[in-house]
């Protein structure tokens, strides 16, 4: 791989022998991402005679750099289901919905000015707001923080904001700002050495930015004296069963177009679904009626700088293309439902419309569907609420105990703050009047990819499952020690309720 800085050298001694020589206007520049191998291949099936010396010059090479980028990747193999393969799912007729108005927000969009933002953080606190309210422990609420300023000292309160600052005073308190649209209030949650203090500080170190919070305290001059932190949370349930015989299978980060896309791993997972596979529990593959792929279907262009090295398929349509040839093989009864994640070919912003036509044009059967970021997916009654998890990086650096280990952690703490991405500024989010990351439906399944490392738990009954990815491990993920668990596909039996790894990586 050329890293730019003697890469005229390394092609010229590709070339060796070969009769073709390197005019003098072919620079590292010209030659920075591409891979020598391929172009000096590429070079010698040009001139394929090394009696005659060629010399070549910039504008042969820009061509055939030209060339690469649209190069045609072999086309995968037709995989045909196995003879005699009768699957459950192919029996039972699809039932599902998508959506439930969070992609319908375009008339809610802002420019961004001041008082958007205002407006954005309305919506998040309004929405939030009742969700606390039920909570025993807030009973009694105020009705806003402007209410609460007549309130003479020691006197009991419950009040309810959006944490705008949290800091650690120089008594080694924790002191968290909290707004409304009608005044702001400082809360202390103290240091102190009860067992029943510990526990609340504690509890107030979790406190992140820009999330909702109610608090119970009392009154003490210009603060509030924090005795219980309530968080929204989500209310216990049971876990979601069904009577058909069922499932669904989660998938994410396939990041076609890198060359750490683990291509055969994800045919082969395409054989299992048809028949031709004896991996994992014997007639589950036959029972797969879903697919959910929470984002980053393709690696991209121009992610990140310098990203053209690591890419196998250099134009953003021939990834989508390449995906479109993998997934036709899936067999048609599964309905699959696609997301875009922060590699994909839409806008960074979320939330994320669904892939455009552009891209679409290429996925020919009607078992494929495009859908947004997130999306709340409702598949023979289990709600499933699809998310890339964008903003899982942000909660994994400020909230304590929380680690790229353990991916499940991080997406529990959205359920816990009733919303999918906190921490504003954490991750590009567009500050429309309606805020619809907030989780106002609590699904039966949480999906996210993002962090390539799988994750299951199950919390006060949701389901909390992230697909890992089918990406070998990358430089920048060697660089910060995250450790992938690429080709590993979690699959929910949806009428025993339970969760299966499916590992393709033999
Ligand atoms: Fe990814």
């Amino acid at each position: 791989m050329a890293d730019g800085t003697n890469a005229v050298g390394n092609l010229a001694k590709k070339l060796e022998g070969k009769g073709i020589l390197l005019s003098s206007d072919v620079d590292n520049l010209l030659l920075e991402g591409i891979d020598i191998d391929l172009i000096s291949g590429k070079l010698v099936e040009k001139y394929p005679n090394p009696e005659s010396v060629q010399i070549v010059d910039a504008t042969v090479i820009r061509g055939i750099v030209e060339e690469l980028k649209i190069d045609k990747a072999p086309v995968p193999l037709e995989i045909k289901a196995k003879a005699g393969f009768r699957p459950a799912a192919a029996e039972v007729e699809a039932r599902y919905s998508i959506g439930n108005g969070k992609q319908q927000n375009d008339g809610l969009r802002t420019e961004g000015s001041v008082s958007d933002f205002v407006a954005y953080f309305r919506s998040r606190l309004d929405k939030i707001k009742p969700f606390i309210s039920t909570h025993s422990a807030a009973s009694g609420m105020s009705p806003n923080l402007e209410a609460i300023r007549s309130y003479t000292n020691g006197r009991e309160v419950t009040i309810c904001g959006i944490v705008s600052n949290k800091i650690t005073t120089k008594n080694g308190n924790i002191m968290a700002l909290i707004e409304d649209e009608t005044a702001d209030a400082k809360v202390i949650f103290m240091n102190a050495t009860s067992e029943k203090a510990r526990s609340l500080f504690g509890l107030a170190g979790e406190i992140i930015n820009d999330e909702v919070i109610a608090v119970k305290g009392r009154i003490s001059g210009p603060f509030v004296i924090a005795n219980e932190l309530i968080f929204p949370n989500v209310p216990l349930r049971d876990r979601k069963t069904i009577d058909e015989d069922l499932a669904i299978a989660f998938v994410s980060d396939i990041h076609v177009g890198s060359k750490r896309f683990m291509e055969k791993n994800f045919s082969k997972m395409v054989e299992w679904l048809n028949g031709n596979a004896d991996i994992g529990p014997k007639g589950l593959a036959g029972k797969v009626k879903y697919m959910v792929i929470a984002g980053d279907v393709a690696d991209g262009i121009g992610v990140y700088p310098g990203q053209d090295r690591d890419l196998s398929i250099l134009d953003v349509y021939m990834q989508y293309k390449r995906l479109a040839e993998l997934l036709e093989d899936i067999p048609d009864y599964i309905q699959v439902f696609a997301l875009p994640g922060n590699h994909d070919a839409v806008q960074a912003a979320e939330p994320q419309p669904a892939l455009g036509n552009d891209i679409m044009k290429d996925f020919k059967k009607d078992n494929i569907h495009f859908v947004p970021n997130p999306s709340y997916l409702t598949l023979h009654g289990i709600k499933v609420l699809a998310y890339h998890g964008t903003s899982l990086d942000s909660i994994i650096s400020a909230v304590p105990g929380m680690s790229y280990a353990a991916p499940e952690k991080a997406m529990v703490e959205t359920l816990k703050r009733r919303h999918l991405s906190p921490i504003y500024g954490g991750n590009i989010i567009v500050p429309s009047r309606n805020d619809t990351l907030v989780i106002d439906t609590i699904p039966d399944i949480l999906h996210m990819g993002h962090l390539h490392k799988n994750g299951i738990t199950n919390y006060h009954g949701v389901d909390v499952v992230n697909s890992g990815t089918w990406q070998a491990r990358t430089d920048y993920q060697i660089k910060l020690g995250h450790m992938p668990t690429p080709c590993v596909m979690p699959v929910y039996d949806a009428k025993k309720g339970s969760y299966v790894n499916i590992d393709f990586n033999g």
